[in-house]
């Protein structure tokens, strides 16, 4: 089956001064599905999103919509779009109503089908009761649901939605999952950006990994995970000076690269059960006990961790996140 391609980008490069924010990105998107880009703060997400939306123009490359070029015909793109940014572009002075039916009438849709329109949209995104209220007394799950629906006033083929879920909680966040699966179901194209791994591996047919403005791997999520082991076997050392130890054995007695972050080491393979055997044999022959052992289903954060050689949402020099604040989709 031949799928057409809604959303393409080649080589596509941008530079704030001497800030390299998009380095060479190469995007194809294919229509009708939900494509993840992941990566952590700074990676370059939003200004991926912004140059396909014609809201800036590349220092270099080219970026196409449903075929036309983002930025030779940006009117054309922008006919075929809607876009949720990362923050909320409602106005805090309207209603929600009001908002929705202001989003029609800039987009030029004729007010007997904006307004129905408008009317749909609150009810689908369980606004229908705050509907006339001003947006100054949302909450913040409110205002982004709003800006979600704002985006889909004109009914776009193709949608971007930058960090959608961000700030939502889980049950918000999981009805925002199953509209934006959805509109895949009818047709639409859907690119979302994201820092959640678990959000693009339940949601995205696709996922580009994106680091320091380049794409670090670009698969299926599950093609993704096979890549790097079906099962990650995690080691908890008392400390770190164990943790180095203990990678440094497993490194040179197996042909695994085990990964090593504080007194946490983790090894990815397909047989994770016979390799767990052979390394605790060999953790035991030199007197190393590990403090806990965990064998799991890589994720997209063991993926990342892989690719990069830190957890997403964390870059090298940043400190560890709070426990509660972690970012995997692992339990
Ligand atoms: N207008 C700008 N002027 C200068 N630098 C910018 C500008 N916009 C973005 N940057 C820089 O480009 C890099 C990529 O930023 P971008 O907003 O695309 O990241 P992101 O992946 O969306 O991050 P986040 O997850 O925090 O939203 C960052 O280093 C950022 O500081
Ligand atoms: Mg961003």
């Amino acid at each position: 089956m031949v799928s057409s391609t809604a959303i393409s980008a080649q080589g596509l490069t941008k530079r704030f001064g001497s800030l390299t924010a998009l380095d060479g990105v190469d995007l194809a998107v294919p229509a009708g599905m939900v494509f993840g880009l992941l990566g952590p703060n700074g990676a370059g997400k939003t200004t991926a999103i912004r140059i396909l939306t014609t809201i800036l123009r590349p220092t270099a490359g080219r970026a196409e919509v449903l075929g036309h070029d983002v930025v030779r015909e940006p009117a054309v793109v922008r006919g075929l779009i809607g876009l949720a940014g990362q923050y909320a572009a409602v106005d805090p002075n309207l209603t929600g109503r009001e908002n929705l039916r202001l989003i029609g009438r800039l987009t030029r849709l004729p007010r007997r089908r904006f307004r129905p329109r408008a009317d749909e949209l609150l009810e689908r995104f369980g606004l229908a009761d705050a509907g006339d209220r001003t947006v100054r007394t949302y909450s913040g799950g409110m205002r982004r649901r709003l800006d979600v629906a704002a985006a889909l006033v004109p009914h776009p083929p193709v949608l971007f939605l930058d960090e959608p879920t961000t700030g939502l909680d889980p049950a918000s966040r999981l009805a925002l999952w199953e509209m934006i699966r959805e509109l895949v179901g009818t047709g639409t194209t859907v690119l979302l950006t994201t820092q959640y791994l678990e959000e693009a591996d339940r949601l995205a047919g696709r996922v580009a990994v994106i680091s320091a403005g380049r794409v670090i791997a670009d698969d299926e999520p599950a093609l993704l995970k096979e890549r790097l082991g079906n099962t990650v076997i995690e080691l908890r050392m008392p400390d770190e000076d164990r943790a180095r130890l203990a990678t440094g054995m497993i490194a040179q007695r197996f042909a695994h690269a085990p990964e090593q972050q504080d007194a946490v080491v983790r090894i990815a393979s397909r047989d994770g059960s016979r390799l767990l055997l052979d390394v605790l044999h060999l953790l035991d022959q030199h007197a190393l006990t590990p403090r806990s052992v965990t064998v799991h289903e890589s994720s997209l954060d063991d993926v990342f961790l892989a690719l990069t050689g830190h957890h997403a949402g964390n870059t090298p020099a940043d400190d560890p996140p709070p426990s509660g604040a972690r970012r995997a989709g692992s339990p």
